[in-house]
């Protein structure tokens, strides 16, 4: 049999390369390049007819919007799924994606008919599924199925309000000759049904599956072409899961929906601010810091951890943090505080999975710092944040209000906050404003 060209394509960006390479040079992953014909190039696009007028003349999309069935999977959605919407779901192996697709397929076929797509699971071990978590309906359609086409045919013939498919991994096209799972075929699966979820207005969710070592084709190149990401993470020996929304074009990033694991399913968690601060060790190294990456601020605890340095070169560890940002925190308290940490290890953990990006933490951090290696306790009652700069002045966060107005919610009574912060009375804590981080440093300790 004559051999087609081939090239070699990276599993996780879709980087092509005539030659195999170790590292791709647009990613930087490492050893995802996989051999792939060359005609499969090219994406069967579908036609589409588009108009061409000025901005004026464009009518407003309305964009309606339906429920999940979850109030904190809608909230995180920016207010339930837009028709048409398509969004990823991605999570490591038995975090319990399906669970909880199912779960919301369950709760919307009330209102219409749902089809579930799986190309993982026979429709009996979903059945067996569904009936563990309590769910039944005439309505709720089961289709194993890994044909592209097929899955296209039924999507048609069956017009559901919501549509699952778990996962595009195992879909493939019969028009490509790659193996299901390649770049090839997750990206051409994914576009498909993209578009005929907009044709149809039918919003759907697609599971994408991420291994450890991320040989399966990665969400980088699906990243792309739907319309939100939603990261489902969990430790897993804890009963808790935070679906994060990385990416929403019809909402805001960074909001995120806790749930509880259980032997019904997942269970909704309606205030993950107590969850977060449950299990809360009254100690020195940890400060609570009300986050705001999304609509809703929720209370996180940052612990530090500050013990003499166990080799030469001391370590700097975070989980939940950026290690970088750290080591400039700690320069900063050298020079700005006089705070020697360069024969320390020093570790730092947000409690509870979450990761922070915002620099409003920064001050939080810097406290715990600090209260590990004075080993003095921060009052229990008190939540810290702001940014901290170089010059070791802290600068004003974004919504201040609605962070201590959560701060409040749950019985905190003072604030270290940036100079300048201001609050309602009404919201019984007492302001603490700093200009410096060792003014912050001072009043605490
Ligand atoms: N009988 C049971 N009782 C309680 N919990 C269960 C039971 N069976 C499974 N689970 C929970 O469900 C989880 C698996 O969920 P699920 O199959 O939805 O994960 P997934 O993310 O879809 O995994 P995969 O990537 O393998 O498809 C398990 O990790 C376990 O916590
Ligand atoms: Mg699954």
């Amino acid at each position: 049999m004559k051999k087609g060209r081939t090239a070699f394509v990276c599993q996780s960006c879709g980087y092509r390369s005539v030659k195999w390479m170790g590292r791709c040079p647009s990613c930087g992953e490492w050893n995802a390049f996989l051999e792939e014909p060359e005609a499969e190039r090219q994406v069967f696009r579908v036609e589409r007819e588009s108009k061409l007028l000025p901005v004026d003349a464009w009518e407003e999309e309305r964009y309606e919007r339906t429920s999940t069935g979850y109030e904190n999977l809608d909230r995180a959605l920016g207010g339930g799924l837009v028709k048409g919407q398509v969004c990823l779901i991605a999570g490591e192996p038995g975090i319990g994606k399906s669970t909880l697709l199912l779960q919301v397929c369950g709760k919307t076929a009330k209102d219409g008919k749902v089809l579930y797509v799986s190309g993982e699971e026979s429709g009996g071990q979903i059945a067996m599924r569904a009936r563990r978590l309590g769910i039944k309906s005439e309505n709720l359609l089961i289709y194993p199925e890994v044909v592209l086409e097929k899955v296209e045919q039924a999507v048609r013939s069956v017009k559901p309000s919501l549509l699952v498919l778990d996962s595009v991994q195992t879909v493939f096209s019969e028009k490509l000759e790659s193996s299901a799972g390649s770049v090839s075929q997750v990206r051409e699966v994914a576009y498909r049904i993209t578009e005929l979820c907009k044709e149809l207005n039918v919003p759907a969710f697609i599971v994408g599956q991420i291994t450890k070592e991320g040989s399966i084709a990665g969400p980088k190149v699906l990243e792309h072409i739907v319309d939100a990401v939603l990261q489902f993470e969990g430790e897993r020996f804890t009963y808790y899961r935070v679906l994060k929304v990385v990416k929403n074009r019809f909402g805001s990033t960074g909001e995120i929906a806790v749930f509880k694991m259980g032997e019904r399913g997942l269970e909704p968690v309606p205030e993950p601010s107590a969850f977060f601060i449950s299990e809360r060790a009254q100690a020195p190294g940890s400060v609570v810091f009300p986050h705001a990456e999304g609509s809703k601020p929720v209370l996180l605890e940052v612990q530090s951890l500050v013990i003499p340095a166990l080799y030469t070169t001391p370590q700097r560890r975070t989980q939940g943090y950026d290690p970088n940002r750290l080591s400039l925190l700690l320069a900063v308290l050298e020079k700005e505080a006089k705070l020697f940490t360069r024969d320390a290890d020093v570790f730092v953990n947000v409690a509870g999975g979450m990761e922070v990006k915002e620099p409003a933490a920064d001050l939080a951090v810097a406290v715990a710092v600090v209260s590990s290696k004075k080993e003095k306790q921060v009052p229990p009652d008190t939540v810290v944040f702001g940014e901290v700069g170089l010059a070791g002045e802290v600068r004003a966060v974004h919504f201040a209000e609605q962070r201590l107005k959560e701060a409040g919610r749950f019985g905190f009574k003072r604030a270290v906050v940036p100079a300048g912060t201001e609050a309602p009375p009404e919201l019984g804590i007492e302001l603490l404003p700093v200009s410096h981080v060792s003014e912050a440093l001072e009043l605490l300790f």
